[in-house]
């Protein structure tokens, strides 16, 4: 199958806008990412008609400052690649409406593509600095973003089998939330390998959900776990002292011991469902992904099973353009085309067991 082209790709599904030029569905011409996450952390959190606004702000000036970085025409173009769910309704329709103007007034195919779809292509994006070059089938890939967590079997491209989904919470939803309850700024993903990384003792021990050895994962007991450790700090003189005061270094105690909590599960499953795949390749993506204690673990049980990890830089982790225009080119090529009458699909899913 042939990838060959450069597909213009457009990501608005949360709160990063993100245009890229890429080519053959692996070279990037460009990437621009306006993250709005410095605007959300001021109000803890991300609010979705503000995100929706901010698209609108900035998505002209990503395009131009994408369009002036690959040196391309629209001749060049194949087609452009637009996130048509799962994500915010209202953020994901601004870049599907900027992408079917793009499409309309330049005469190019429309393709949607699955923004977890994107997180998985992120791993074929080329990367000189990466040793291991391309995944090979048949593949295990974890993902773990804010709004999901799942591993899947990949036998062949596009296709995909579900093998193990979180029952509650999102793992970058734990870290973000685990986050505000130790006072620590928005994302909480960062901010907590950030903390955990000045940690000097490391005896706090968080549960683990291992959900009777199913793929399946759970992360709400370990926030609920959280809450309760530090609603019962004290001042050493019994007095409960509450979020707000908790020192410095016990954050990073507690940070750590969330962290190491999250990193276990997640690795432990993935190396089991890899094995039991008989897989040829771990994939590992979504903003979570940019966590360096989980990549350093999965590197380092991959390597000890002999199966290739292939891991995208962070900040190709979270999301951007490319990504979609790696899934994008792949699905181009498949034949998969939109009309203008493509919708955001809020709940769009990936896989089925
Ligand atoms: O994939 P992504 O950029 O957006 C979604 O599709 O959700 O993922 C965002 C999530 C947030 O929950 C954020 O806290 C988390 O990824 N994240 C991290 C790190 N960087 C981002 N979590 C842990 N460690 C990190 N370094
Ligand atoms: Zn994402």
């Amino acid at each position: 199958m042939t990838t060959g082209g450069l597909i213009l790709a457009v990501e608005s599904s949360c709160d990063e806008t993100g245009i890229a030029i890429v080519q053959d569905g692996c070279r990037i011409r460009a990437n621009v990412v306006a993250s709005q996450v410095a605007m959300h952390a001021a109000s803890g959190g991300i609010v979705p008609e503000v995100a929706a606004r901010a698209h609108l702000r900035w998505i002209v000036p990503v395009l131009d400052e994408a369009w002036a970085a690959a040196g391309v025409t629209w001749a060049d173009i194949a087609a452009v690649a637009v996130t048509n769910g799962p994500g915010l309704a209202g953020s994901l329709l601004v870049g599907i409406n900027f992408a079917k103007a793009l499409a309309y007034v330049h005469s190019k195919p429309l393709v949607p593509v699955n923004h977890l779809e994107g997180h998985l292509y992120a791993a074929w994006l080329a990367d000189e600095e990466r040793e291991v070059q391309e995944p090979l089938f048949p593949l295990v890939a974890l993902i773990v973003s804010g709004g999901h967590t799942f591993l899947v079997e990949m036998r062949d491209h596009l296709q995909y089998r579900l093998l193990g989904e979180t029952v509650d919470d999102a793992a970058g939803e734990a870290f973000d939330k685990v986050g505000r309850l130790l006072g620590l700024p928005y994302p909480g993903g960062p901010a907590i390998m950030k903390a955990a990384a000045g940690a000097t003792r490391h005896d706090v021990t968080f549960p683990r959900a291992w959900l009777a050895g199913s793929f399946d994962f759970s992360f709400s007991g370990l926030k609920t776990a959280a809450r309760r450790v530090i609603a019962t700090e004290t001042d050493g003189q019994g007095t409960t002292i509450g979020e707000a005061a908790l020192p410095e270094d016990r954050v990073a105690e507690l940070a750590y011991g969330f962290q190491d909590s999250v990193v276990d599960v997640l690795v432990t499953k993935t190396l089991r469902a890899a094995r039991a795949a008989g897989a040829r390749s771990v994939v590992l993506g979504g903003g979570v992904a940019a966590n360096r204690v989980l990549r350093d673990r999965l590197a380092e049980v991959t390597r000890e099973s002999g199966i290739p990890l292939v891991v995208p830089r962070p900040s190709l982790c979270t999301d951007n353009g490319a990504m979609i225009g790696a899934a994008g080119a792949r699905r181009w090529a498949a034949g998969a085309r939109a009309g203008l009458d493509l919708d955001a699909r809020p709940s769009l899913p990936l896989a089925r067991r």
